[in-house]
């Protein structure tokens, strides 16, 4: 039987808004499962709350109520620095916003969490994985001198090869083309193959097509868990009105 890995239980968030004068309520109960292995991605069109559910299920946004486990742990019960060593070591996340440091080169960029866990740095396998990944600047430029694309392939290089059991990312190929949006596609894909989860935000329905379980979002809701979703499902659930 695959191995569960994230565990998501009627989850809600809301926010403060107007001052703090009022709440708003952006997620609405919100429950799924991911397991070892698998590619699961949420699609749902612009403010459905894509992006503040992963961060709720990925350890980063404290749900206002629910339940997240990742790995069997709450990763909202972990102390900081067990919070941190927890996310360093098990989990990687590529953000629409790269969250990359500016003022470090590329390569350091890529090898932060390895230094930082005093992990082995492999620079051979490095820049084969940037030449796989068509990166065509140099590796020690500075981050703040790359184009969108290139930081965006430098936030997924990270992640490609800090060994992480489950990976969050937040429209991960945003910023790219279609050839580069197809290899690191394949890329990801490669890792579910090994094991890893990897939970993708994306409105590619195309994208979505090749994952192994989508689910719909609109308006705070998940509308609905498609197994093996092909474009014409997606297409359709995206289209359908909510009742
Ligand atoms: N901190 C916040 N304060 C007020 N509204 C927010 C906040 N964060 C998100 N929202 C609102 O919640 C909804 C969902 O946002 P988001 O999760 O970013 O959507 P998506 O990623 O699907 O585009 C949007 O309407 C957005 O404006
Ligand atoms: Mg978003």
């Amino acid at each position: 039987m695959a191995k569960q890995v994230i565990n998501v239980q009627n989850v809600t968030k809301s926010v403060s808004i107007d001052g703090n004068k009022q709440t708003l309520e952006i997620l609405h109960g919100i429950s799924l499962t991911a397991n070892a292995g698998e590619f699961l991605s949420i699609i749902g069109p612009s403010g459905s709350g894509k992006s503040t559910l992963l961060n709720a299920m990925s350890g980063l946004s404290k749900p206002t109520s629910g339940q997240v486990n990742i790995l069997n742990i709450d990763p909202y019960q972990l102390k900081p620095a067990k919070a941190a060593i927890f996310r360093r070591t098990q989990i990687g996340f590529i953000f629409q916003s790269y969250n990359l440091v500016p003022a470090l080169p590329a390569f350091d960029n890529i090898v932060l969490p390895l230094r930082l866990s005093h992990r082995k740095v492999n620079k051979s396998k490095i820049y084969k994985l940037l030449k796989e990944l068509n990166f065509e600047a140099n590796p020690n430029n500075f981050v703040s001198d790359l184009s969108g694309g290139e930081q965006q392939k430098i936030a997924i290089a990270r992640v490609l090869v800090a060994n992480s059991k489950v990976i969050f990312a937040d429209e991960p190929t945003g910023a790219l083309d279609t050839v580069s949006r197809k290899i690191i596609f394949n890329l990801l894909r490669k890792l579910t193959d090994q094991g890893v989860c990897v939970v993708m935000v994306t409105h590619d329905i195309e994208m979505a097509s090749a994952t192994d379980k989508a689910i719909t979002l609109r308006d705070g809701r998940l509308e609905k868990v498609i197994e093996k979703p092909t474009a014409d499902a997606l297409f359709q659930a995206l289209n359908e009105e909510g009742s």
